[in-house]
């Protein structure tokens, strides 16, 4: 029960929540090959109920990132702080490994994981038209834990 890295044996589940989460669902060899990224599942009584997955992003001259790929619960165990205690799992990790900022998109139309993100630190940046090949529009959203509070300028 709880937070621990995805296993090959988690697709199943994993891509069920995919489908009912999502209108272009990735298919399971997208899925299999996040495997050796950062891929977090909440566990609960043998069943899967939600899933993150992200990527550090090393790009010349920039510091390293967190790219959040994808973030879902099951439909009907949504609301009960699932995704909450997913994304806090992912981000407290990454700042004790000194990983500040963190980015993802999001469909411009769905409204309740914008809010949902905007509710947890992260800011809508710009929005990127035509971002899903389905011609949907995405918004950038970026979260950066605030400088000062770990190491005090002198
Ligand atoms: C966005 C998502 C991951 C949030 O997961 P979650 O487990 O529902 O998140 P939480 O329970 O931590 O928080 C959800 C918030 O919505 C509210 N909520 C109430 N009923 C809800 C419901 N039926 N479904 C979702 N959220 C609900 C919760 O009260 C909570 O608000 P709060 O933080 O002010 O209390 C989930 O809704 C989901 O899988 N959506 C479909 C996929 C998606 O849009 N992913 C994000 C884009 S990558």
């Amino acid at each position: 029960m709880g937070i621990r890295p995805a296993r090959e044996e988690d697709l199943e589940e994993v891509l069920r929540i995919e489908r009912e989460s999502f209108p272009s669902p990735w298919p399971r060899r997208v899925l299999r090959k996040h495997l050796a990224d950062i891929f977090l599942v909440y566990e609960e009584g043998g069943r899967i109920l939600g899933y993150i997955i992200a990527t550090v992003e090393l790009l010349p001259s920039l510091e390293p990132f967190l790219h959040i790929l994808s973030l879902a619960v099951s439909s009907g165990e949504r609301g009960r702080g699932i995704g909450t205690a997913l994304l806090g799992s992912l981000l407290g990790v990454m700042e004790e490994l000194g990983i500040g900022r963190s980015v993802l998109e999001v469909r411009a139309r769905n409204l309740r994981a914008v809010r949902f993100y905007e509710r947890h630190g992260f800011r809508r940046i710009v929005l990127l038209p035509r971002f899903y090949r389905d011609g949907e529009d995405a918004y950038l959203m970026v979260r950066d834990v605030r400088r000062g509070l770990e190491s005090p300028r002198k």
